[in-house]
């Protein structure tokens, strides 16, 4: 983290703190669903406020491309904001302009407000120098604390940094410690496990990993399309046969840079994707011409569970099994309840993230025990990629 200005020995009393969140939450009828994304921000902006700063939140709803959609309006975010933290939030209609300036001004020390939606700007997206201004003009000095927008370079994750003294927020620093012990320098062995249906959306972020790790574990509908190219035949599986070249070359790229991959060795087979299908526990040579690996295996849970043991760090993205219908939840519950247990014991670091990765781990209920759960996307897996966050490097002190 030295990399970063952090708050660290900031004084923000009596200043007009902009900080960038990410409380982009799922909503249902109107309300916030599920409130992680603001349960994660509270801490950073207790202590600021406590701290005596005049904070002021910027954050995105939805993608309302430059139009002020009334269902994108952050108003229901600014309840169960105002809600979580047990103190008042005021509300500007706008995130520049007068009716900003006004909330802003009336700011006392120790006291926060949170502006409408900054993508009801198409400038925010562009990241247009003078909505940057525009922004600028109500802080003095900027926090970004939102990791899982750092992956676009907009007016508030990009400009901003340069436009005013910047620093990383709590979470984005708890969020860029658990990352740089994860992959940037991490304890050895290392071991990635990814999963979901596709490689082809992957390749990047494989074609990264193999560099990085002594064991990648490839698990869920993309073992399929590695195991065809070692010549399995794997039936009706979900398998993108015109990736077997680039599957090859995967395993080429893997072996040149010292990575073990690992596929796995037996597969829990269905003759049809839904719950509760009939299924039969199959060694991959045996694989019916109608049925579809749902799931790893006892063997391959086995083989996992072992190979964990003698790991220091893990990361993790994506399902190892169709999840949502059991019993093909079987593996990634066991191998996430088994990496929990080391993570528990101290004998693992364990770093997850990405779309369905949360709600597998939640699933698995295991998500409060790792040891950091990324509640970012796109970020997180740009991040696996191993490019470059426009949001982050904007930090980085030069
Ligand atoms: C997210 O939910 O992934 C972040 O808030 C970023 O949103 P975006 O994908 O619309 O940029
Ligand atoms: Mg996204």
């Amino acid at each position: 983290m030295a990399d970063f200005n952090t708050l660290d020995g900031v004084s923000v009393a009596g200043k007009r703190v902009l900080l960038r969140a990410d409380l982009n939450v799922p909503m249902k009828d109107g309300a916030v669903s599920d409130t992680t994304r603001i349960d994660r921000t509270v801490p950073g902006l207790v202590e600021l406020a406590d701290a005596g700063a005049r904070l002021v939140i910027i954050t995105h709803f939805g993608r309302p491309k430059g139009q002020r959609v009334p269902e994108m309006s952050l108003k229901p975010v600014a309840d169960a904001l105002t809600k979580q933290l047990g103190r008042p939030v005021a509300f500007a209609n706008d995130c520049i302009g007068k009716d900003a300036a006004d909330v802003v001004n009336a700011l006392k020390d120790g006291e926060i407000a949170i502006l409408e939606n900054l993508r009801y700007h198409a400038e925010e997206e562009k990241n247009d120098p003078v909505f940057v201004e525009e922004l600028a003009k109500l802080g003095d000095i900027f926090v970004n604390d939102a990791f899982s927008c750092a992956h676009r370079a907009h007016a508030s994750t990009e400009g901003l940094a340069h436009k005013l003294p910047a620093y990383a927020g709590r979470l984005m620093q708890i969020e860029l410690d658990a990352l740089g012990k994860a992959l940037e320098a991490p304890k050895h062995p290392v071991m990635a496990i990814v999963g979901g249906a596709k490689i082809s959306t992957k390749l990047d972020l494989l074609g990264n990993l193999v560099e990085r790790v002594d064991q990648l574990v490839i698990g869920g509908g993309m073992a399929n399309t590695f195991l065809a190219a070692k010549g399995v035949d794997v039936g009706k599986s979900l398998c993108e046969h015109d990736l077997l070249v680039t599957a090859r070359e995967i395993f080429a790229k893997a072996e040149a840079a010292n990575c073990e991959i690992v596929l796995p060795i037996d597969g829990l087979v269905a003759r049809e994707f839904k719950e509760h299908a009939d299924h039969v526990v199959s060694d991959l040579k045996a694989i019916d011409a109608d049925g579809m690996i749902l799931d790893a295996g006892p063997a391959t849970i086995a083989d996992l569970n072992k190979r964990l043991e003698s790991c220091e760090t893990l990361v993790w993205n994506g399902p190892l099994g169709a999840f949502e219908i059991a019993p093909f939840d079987t593996a990634t519950v066991s191998v996430a309840q088994h990496a929990a247990k080391l993570t528990k014991a101290g004998k693992l670091l364990s770093v997850a993230g990405g779309g369905d990765t949360v709600s597998a781990l939640r699933h698995a209920g295991v998500d409060g025990d790792f040891s950091y759960v990324s509640t970012a996307g796109g970020a997180f897996l740009e991040w696996l990629e191993g490019k470059v966050l426009p949001g982050v490097a904007a930090l980085r002190k030069n």
